[in-house]
């Protein structure tokens, strides 16, 4: 047994574990969360509420469709689902009896409202039912109305306004979700603060086109003949979430904590997440695909990972890799790589010799006779395309060479 624990505390509370459900139908009524909590997450937030009375969510139907590719089914999701389609009194019930039964167990509400009135509802119904925490919902790509979601979520005025609202009705931690779908991330996050955000959330999901029916020349999800440009989530969109959890990270005016979401599938994706700042995890497209159980492998790999390097805490690799992240005009550029090629491991498929032929520096040699490639290391430039089109998982590595001692190919 080591010594690592996974224990977290955000925004002032303990999670046994740093993983979470994210808003979505992962989370959507009491059953569903015990069973998730049973599982072993260390929280929940639940299906976004809204007031029904003045907007009753009706859900498009079909609203799924998987993103495949190349014979992989579900590299990533498209949605066109609403928020909570069930009634507030309903779903207040339910946090609730979840609050009632697992006392230890982390759960956030997750809200959205119109206007300042049901932010404030929103806010003191689901402390009174027993939240831990709030997210506020400035996120969701295609809400059927146009006053809310991403949209409120773009505009920096709105996001400070709402927060400001739901600080002044209730005492909970407050985490901002943040959209995507917008070029810079930061004045949306630093807004959410002004108006009083503990944490920040990101990502909801991305905006985007999954697939066309090529007979009826319809988009999909196809909705009675129509479609839409709705929220795309899932592995694909991984590098995306991790892309701004750094840049919130890094922001050293933000200085909040964050919770981190995009694709989170695994162990290894959830480290990422970490090793960019996010202290707190979220994932919902990798249960609907494997189900609740997937947090076994999670918190497994994750401990031994490190137990293996004698890393107690979450805390302390938290953000270490953003920490590398610079701007390309500071990268050292004195230094270049040349690609190596395993001869024992190089099964003469010739595909490093096709891509360096095409589209990099003409620097692979490839015999037709014996089938092997070789690297003419006077003409690579350190690309390495090839390493990266090569089918044999570690046939071709790379070295580097100093520049300023061997003038090398492209830098003569
Ligand atoms: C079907 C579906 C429904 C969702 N509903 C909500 C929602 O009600 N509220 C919300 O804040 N996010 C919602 N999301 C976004 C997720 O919480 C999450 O931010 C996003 O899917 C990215 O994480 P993932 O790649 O792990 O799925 C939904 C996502 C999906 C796929």
């Amino acid at each position: 047994m080591g010594k690592a624990s996974l224990k977290v505390t955000f925004c002032g509370i303990e999670f046994e574990n740093p993983f979470c459900l994210s808003s979505s139908p992962v989370g959507n009524h009491a059953e569903m969360c015990a069973r998730a909590f049973d599982a072993g997450w260390g929280g929940i937030v639940y299906k976004t509420l809204n007031v029904d009375e003045r907007f009753k969510v009706i859900m498009p139907s079909p609203r799924l469709n998987s993103y495949n590719y190349n014979g992989n089914k579900f590299v990533g999701l498209q949605n066109a689902e609403q928020i909570s389609d069930r009634t507030l009194a309903e779903n207040l019930k339910d946090i609730a009896e979840l609050k009632k039964n697992y006392s230890t167990k982390v759960l956030i509400s997750s809200i959205m409202g119109f206007n300042d009135d049901d932010w404030a509802i929103l806010a003191r119904e689901s402390e009174k039912a027993g939240a831990d925490m709030l997210e506020l919902n400035f996120s969701c790509p295609q809400m059927a109305r146009k006053d809310a979601g991403h949209r409120i979520g773009q505009n920096y005025e709105a996001v400070e306004h709402f927060t400001k609202i739901v600080k002044e009705n209730c005492n909970l931690p407050i985490i901002a979700k943040m959209t995507p779908n917008i070029t810079d991330m930061l004045p949306v996050a630093l807004a959410a603060k002004r108006g009083g955000a503990d944490a920040i959330s990101a990502i909801n999901t991305i905006r985007a086109i999954t697939d066309i029916d090529i007979d009826s020349l319809t988009p999909m999800p196809m909705i009675h003949g129509k479609s839409g440009i709705t929220g795309f989530s899932g592995p694909a969109a991984k590098p995306i979430g991790m892309r701004f959890v750094s840049e919130l990270y890094n922001d050293k005016g933000l200085n909040l904590p964050i919770s981190a979401i995009g694709g989170i599938e695994t162990w290894r994706d959830a480290l990422h997440f970490i090793l960019l700042g996010g202290m707190n995890i979220q994932v919902t497209t990798a249960i609907m695909r494997y189900g609740y159980r997937i947090i076994e492998d999670m918190k497994e790999g994750l401990l031994d990972y490190m137990n293996d390097r004698d890393i107690e805490t979450i805390e302390q690799i938290c953000g270490k890799a953003a920490e590398k992240l610079v701007d390309p005009s500071e990268f050292d550029i004195r230094y270049q790589v040349v690609s190596v090629i395993d001869e024992e491991k190089c099964i003469g498929c010739g595909q490093c010799y096709i891509s360096c032929q095409d589209a990099a520096n003409q620097a692979i040699i490839f015999d037709l006779e014996t089938r092997k490639a070789t690297v003419d290391e006077k003409r690579c430039v350190g690309c390495t395309l090839c390493k990266h089109v090569c089918p044999v998982w570690d046939c071709i590595t790379y070295r580097t060479v100093d520049t300023l001692i061997t003038p090398h190919a492209g830098r003569l």
